[in-house]
């Protein structure tokens, strides 16, 4: 009990239950207080575990006051580099930060730059790396069980940032992490859509080169067909992965598909079922930070750096909309080419008025989260 690390939260709300659960299941950290500007939704978190946190209203008083080695900040995507970077002023061990990791580039680099000059460690909240399928398709991949990836296609809806930046991070970690070179793609927004408080687009494709020949292919708004994972195709095989499960094709398995159903550290898919991605996700990010913070591995699977990579992805897939070019990856705009296209008149909403897709998840009269703090520019 004594050597845990004391964890703390900022935004109290739907993903935050998960970070919670993840430092519970891990039992590396006790959750000790919860920021929020909704009291009931630090009340509903204590009641849903049984803890009894210090609750703040005010993020920066937790900050000040309750010595915390860990903080996950899990507000809305435009509160992320806000927060974090507000966070590692105060210099905890290490921040866990929900994806997509900003609502900008720069400010993404900002978050970068602020934790590694306060010696903080980051991690983006890619938790899909901790499935035990993703890391054994991740696996077979580098010991050639299909050979050489060719092309891997995945779906995506409700925006590119908040869905796909999962999709772009998966690409990544099935090719052990190899660099995307360039991006490729196009949309359409005739709406003025909102999701979480960031523009997004009515629909979108995008393709994605990698440097060691691999192709992705993503489809988001324009297919029936939605789910976090893919279809990997090489030059002797194949891979059909979801969040729970695996089928191989190869030779060796005689042309058909061969399944795996593998557990996690934490959790076996028969127990939790359309959970398991969630809790096992939720506590192999927790207990992998721990880890970082204490040596006993080099780093993180889901660092800062490839969380940036996986928002880069996504927002070259609109600059390659907004210049009507094949975007060279490192990407040179740092804002959001989407608010370049709509605010300079480039990409007009045919159909205008502003709604958000994720009103439902504000509490009391809030239609937008006009509550988010003012950004440090
Ligand atoms: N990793 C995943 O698979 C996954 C899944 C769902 C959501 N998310 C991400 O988590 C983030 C939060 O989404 P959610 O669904 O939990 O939203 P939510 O609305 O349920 O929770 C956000 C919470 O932040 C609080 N908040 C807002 N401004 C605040 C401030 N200034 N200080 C303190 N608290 C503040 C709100 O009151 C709310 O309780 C999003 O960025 C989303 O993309 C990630």
């Amino acid at each position: 009990m004594a050597n845990k690390l004391r964890a703390g939260v900022i935004g109290s709300g739907g993903i935050s239950r998960n970070h919670v659960s993840g430092y519970i299941k891990s039992e590396r950290n006790d959750v000790v207080a919860l920021a929020d500007i909704n009291d009931r939704a630090k009340d509903d978190m204590d009641a849903r575990f049984g803890l009894k946190t210090k609750h703040y209203t005010d993020a920066r008083k937790m900050m000040e006051e309750a010595n915390l080695d860990v903080v996950s900040i899990c507000t809305w995507h435009t509160g992320h580099a806000t927060w974090t970077i507000a966070a590692a002023a105060y210099k905890p061990k290490g921040i866990i930060c929900e994806k997509p990791m900003a609502d900008t580039l720069g400010r993404a680099e900002q978050m970068i730059i602020a934790c590694r000059r306060n010696g903080v460690k980051l991690v983006i909240g890619h938790q899909r790396r901790f499935l035990p399928a993703y890391t054994l398709a991740k696996d077979l991949i580098a010991q050639g069980a299909i050979g050489q990836v060719q092309h891997i296609t995945s779906y995506g809806w409700q925006g590119m940032p908040n869905y796909s930046s999962h999709q772009t991070d998966m690409y990544r970690y099935l090719l052990s992490d190899e660099e995307c070179e360039w991006v490729m793609g196009n949309i359409e927004r005739k709406t003025d859509q909102y999701e979480r408080g960031t523009r997004i687009e009515d629909c979108a494709i995008g393709a994605f080169r990698f440097r060691n020949g691999a192709n992705a292919l993503l489809l988001s708004d324009v297919t029936d067909i939605v789910y976090q994972g893919a279809l990997i195709y090489g030059s002797e095989g194949l891979i059909n992965m979801t969040t729970e499960q695996l089928q191989l094709l190869n030779k060796d398995t005689g042309g058909r598909w061969e399944l795996h159903v593998p557990d996690g550290k934490f959790f076996t898919v028969a127990e939790k079922g359309d959970r398991f991605e969630w809790e096992e996700g939720g506590a192999g990010q927790a207990d992998e930070l721990a880890d970082w913070i204490e040596g006993k591995v080099d780093t993180h699977r889901g660092r800062g750096e490839n969380g940036y990579k996986a928002l880069e992805m996504i927002h070259a897939v609109y600059e390659s909309a907004r210049m009507h070019e094949k975007v060279i990856m490192p990407m040179r705009t740092k804002v959001n080419p989407l608010e370049i296209m709509v605010e300079s008149g480039h990409l007009v909403p045919e159909r205008p008025g502003r709604y958000d897709i994720r009103a439902f998840l504000l509490r009391g009269e809030r239609m937008t989260n006009d509550d988010a703090p003012a950004r440090e520019e």
